[in-house]
């Protein structure tokens, strides 16, 4: 579902090197969690991923496409949702969804049935006619994450989705991305929340300074030298 090859990023004229010669390959059924320190890397691959950041090396390949070369049938299969909840703020979260629904050309018969259903499982029913601005930092991520999945994409790719989520949008986000996987589609996403990777990811990345330095199952990453928890191997791998 998602190969990159030879990822590589440099920023400020190559004085930083945000991501370094990155292979990965998520397979289609897979939760994959992306983890790091502050400033390894994840928002930079992710936002390479979207196709809104260009590479300077390396190729990356959405659903079969590569999203430079076909970058309009990558976007296609992706849902996406940002770090921070940057949103048209003069909208009501009716006409945000009603417009991303049309950009994604989600079928007229079928948008209204996915925005409500979305707006009612948020519970954003009450706030839909208001204005985005007047939403909460939880309210706004809710909303991203429904604009996103509004066309139904095969693929999710979300940078800390669950920051400001109460508990019960939290865990129903995370149900949401088990059961999209169940149906053999993919979740990429980022977190710091060391808890919900280990419960929730089939698969772990953990990227340091700009390259990945561990992948694999909870059980593999916990094989050879280290143990315990994906704490303690977090902090052990990513020791300066
Ligand atoms: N627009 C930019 N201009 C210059 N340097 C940047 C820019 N964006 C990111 N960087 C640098 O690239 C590196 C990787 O940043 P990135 O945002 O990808 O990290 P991250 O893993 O997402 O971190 P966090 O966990 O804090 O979100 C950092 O050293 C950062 O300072
Ligand atoms: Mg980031």
């Amino acid at each position: 579902m998602i190969k990159i090859s030879n990822l590589s990023k440099s920023y400020s004229r190559g004085a930083v090197k945000a991501v370094d010669n990155l292979n990965l390959h998520v397979r289609p059924g897979e939760i994959f969690g992306f983890l790091g320190p502050n400033g390894a890397g994840k928002t930079t691959t992710i936002k390479m991923m979207v196709g809104l950041l260009n590479p300077d090396e390396g190729i990356i390949i959405i659903n079969g496409f590569d999203n430079q070369k076909d970058p309009i049938d990558a976007k296609r299969s992706i849902g996406y949702v940002p770090d921070s909840p940057v949103i048209y703020d003069r909208l009501t979260g009716l006409e945000y969804l009603d417009f991303m629904a049309n950009v994604y050309q989600v079928p007229p018969d079928i948008k209204m049935q996915r925005i409500n259903h979305f707006l009612d499982m948020f519970e954003l029913v009450d706030a839909a006619n208001d204005l985005i601005k007047s939403y909460s930092h939880g309210m706004k991520q809710k909303i991203l994450l429904t604009g996103a999945l509004i066309h139904n994409p095969a693929l999710w790719i979300m940078d800390e989705p669950m920051v400001g989520l109460d508990p019960r949008s939290s865990h129903l986000l995370k149900e949401l991305m088990r059961e999209h996987c169940n149906r053999g589609n993919t979740v990429f996403f980022s977190t710091h929340i060391l808890e919900v990777a280990e419960r929730l990811c089939d698969r772990i990345g953990i990227i340091h300074k700009g390259k990945l330095i561990a992948i694999g199952t909870l059980e593999e990453l916990r094989h050879g030298e280290h143990a315990g928890t994906l704490e303690n191997i977090f902090l052990e791998l990513t020791e300066q």
